[in-house]
């Protein structure tokens, strides 16, 4: 017990020390689940003052403060203001981590060795960011690491459908050069699919909707989708579409446009296709949002990232302070396999076997001009 707590405060007190880590990270309570347990909360702050703060529950990102181009601090994520109301949101994933598999599976089945596996409908005829009870609602292990938090589950053989026990852990850290690092690994014990994500809803401006942010995406193709937002399986070119972000360009310069895609997403929800040249981290996406020249880059070794500008957002969800959420107050930029990948043999594969080791790293670095 002593043994215990010692190295509880001494890990918390290594990472706070000045000189031994300009990264503190620094652990409290965030709320109690019904059944007793305690979703802790991590607060990670920079030399520069940018902090992140990290629940256990979900492993969800409940804020982040980047500086603008005066310096001023400002939340550029959406969320809530508690526990509460995070759990009865079941339709936003508002900052969380997504799995087993973030984005879509068509007819929530797929194949795998010959056998088919059913998974829970949960979004018109197909499987949503991995069922019912997905990574976003699960309490995950938690603890203060250097530089900021590391998250640790196992999903069970079988949990919402899904072959092989999963071990997975998801580390957050923040780097001095205002650098939010998401690191994403898993194994299995049966073959089975693994497609990790985070759901974070981003407005840069803090405030309002973000069709005047500008967005640039590092794609020459996307993923075009059915009626029930499945890939159709074609790799679509962007050119003479509204689907170019190869130049900065606003959502809303486009968004109301007559177009078939358009209209089936409702807005941007769709996959684009990442212009990728290695295996390594590359630049997916960049946004720069002009009153407070915050600009947010997204890098990440994953082959596609899901822009979302918050159109199932009606206003009866309600973020901080409970104010309405509506379409277009914020946008997501969801590294990824692409939607639907088990069932289309064309796209890069998301399975992982006995004895690989799913290992990916997004990162999303700020700047202020
Ligand atoms: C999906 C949207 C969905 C949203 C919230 C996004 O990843 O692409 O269609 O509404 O998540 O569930």
């Amino acid at each position: 017990m002593r043994s215990l707590l010692f190295s509880g405060v001494a890990a918390l007190l290594l990472a706070a020390v000045p000189g031994t880590a300009a990264v503190t990270v620094k652990k409290s309570d965030y709320a109690k689940l019904p059944d007793g347990s305690t979703v802790s909360q991590f607060t990670v702050t920079n030399a520069k003052g940018m902090e992140a703060k990290i629940i256990s529950w979900g492993g969800v990102l409940v804020s982040l403060k980047t500086p603008d181009r005066t310096g001023k601090l400002g939340d550029v994520v959406l969320g809530h203001d508690s526990l509460a109301d995070y759990r009865a949101d079941t339709g936003t994933y508002f900052g969380a981590l997504i799995g087993r598999y973030a984005n879509r599976i068509g007819g929530a089945k797929f194949t795998l060795d010959g056998k088919t596996y059913k998974l829970p409908v949960n979004d018109n005829a197909n499987s949503l960011h991995g069922g019912i009870l997905g990574f976003d609602k699960r309490n995950w292990a938690a603890r203060a690491v250097a530089n900021g938090v590391e998250l640790a589950l196992t999903s069970k053989d079988g949990e919402e459908g899904y072959p092989g026990t999963l071990k997975v852990v998801v580390t957050y850290t923040l780097t001095d050069d205002n650098a939010l690092r998401i690191h994403y690994t898993a194994t299995t014990d049966k073959n089975t699919i693994v497609n990790l994500s985070n759901h974070s809803y981003w407005n840069l401006k803090g405030e309002g909707d973000v069709l005047g942010h500008l967005v640039t995406i590092n794609a020459d193709k996307f993923t075009p989708v059915d009626g029930g937002l499945i890939p159709t399986g074609e790799l679509k070119p962007v050119d003479g579409t509204p689907f170019d972000f190869r130049k900065p360009t606003t959502p809303g310069a486009r968004i109301n446009q007559a177009d078939e895609q358009l209209t089936r997403g409702k807005g941007y929800d769709h996959n684009w296709v990442l212009n990728r040249t290695g295996k390594g981290l590359e630049l997916a996406a960049r946004v720069a949002e002009p009153t407070t020249g915050r600009t947010m880059e997204v890098f990440t070794d994953q082959p596609g990232v899901q822009f979302y500008t918050g159109n199932f957002l009606n206003g009866s969800v309600k973020g901080k302070g409970g104010k309405p959420m509506n379409q277009r107050t914020a946008l997501c930029l969801e590294t990824q396999h692409y939607p639907d990948s088990p069932n289309k043999p064309s796209f890069p594969s998301a399975e992982l076997k006995v004895g690989e080791k799913y290992d990916t790293t997004t990162e999303f670095r700020f700047s202020a001009r």
